[in-house]
């Protein structure tokens, strides 16, 4: 995976945000998959382009579609709980943006051939960034990094050695947890609070 990095050397964070904005303002013309024919927005990210974390979910889903903003509808929402009681601010802790762009009609899963034409784009941002941790919030995104087959229960929480200098964790989809309340020892909330702990105290050794 690291050969898809590009060598970029933004020293300020002036130049991160050019660099950024120069590589949406392309994406946000982008016509590489049928895609860009049903979408309303171009979601390309939020929160810090300086920041140290990059969480990288799916794909923009009908609110995401509407505001042009990744994880703002009712997954989202949940995510921003998890994200504040683990201790994060995630305007300031977390630079936010999906395996792919356009949302897909009916919220169906990315295709190899949607998910190949927006690569460039994730991988630029990831290069551009260049943070110490990317989480992979769910399976298509953890599906993009890793070639062997899994289930997300099995990979959420464990540090891969994925690229040279960025610890990266799979972590479960907000949206599964939406459909499993449970807050019992073991339960997929219960794990995702472990995990955010986890990436907090990574966070502060690495810092
Ligand atoms: N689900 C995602 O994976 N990304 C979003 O932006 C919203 C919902």
């Amino acid at each position: 995976m690291e050969h898809l990095l590009t060598k970029i050397s933004c020293n300020t964070p002036e130049l991160k945000e050019k660099a950024l904005d120069e590589l949406k303002n392309v994406c946000l013309q982008c016509k590489a998959c049928e895609l860009c024919k049903t979408r309303t927005s171009v979601v390309f990210s939020d929160g810090n382009p300086n920041a140290k974390i990059i969480l990288i979910g799916e794909a923009p889903g009908a609110d995401e579609d509407a505001t042009g903003t990744p994880f703002v509808g009712r997954a989202g929402q949940l995510l921003n709980t998890f994200l504040t009681e683990a201790g994060f601010d995630r305007q300031k802790d977390f630079y936010i943006c999906n395996t792919i762009k356009c949302r897909p009609p009916q919220n169906r899963v990315p295709t190899n051939e949607e998910k190949l034409a927006c690569q460039s784009y994730l991988m630029g941002q990831i290069s551009i960034v260049k943070p110490k941790i990317i989480l992979l919030c769910g399976a298509t995104a953890a599906h993009s990094f890793i070639e062997q087959d899994f289930k997300i229960s099995q990979i959420r929480g464990k540090w891969l050695n994925i690229f040279d200098d960025i610890e990266v964790m799979p972590i479960f989809h907000p949206s599964y947890l939406l459909r499993n309340h449970s807050l019992e020892q073991g339960s997929p909330r219960w794990l995702m609070k472990k995990d955010l702990e986890n990436v907090k105290n990574k966070l502060n050794e690495l810092l």
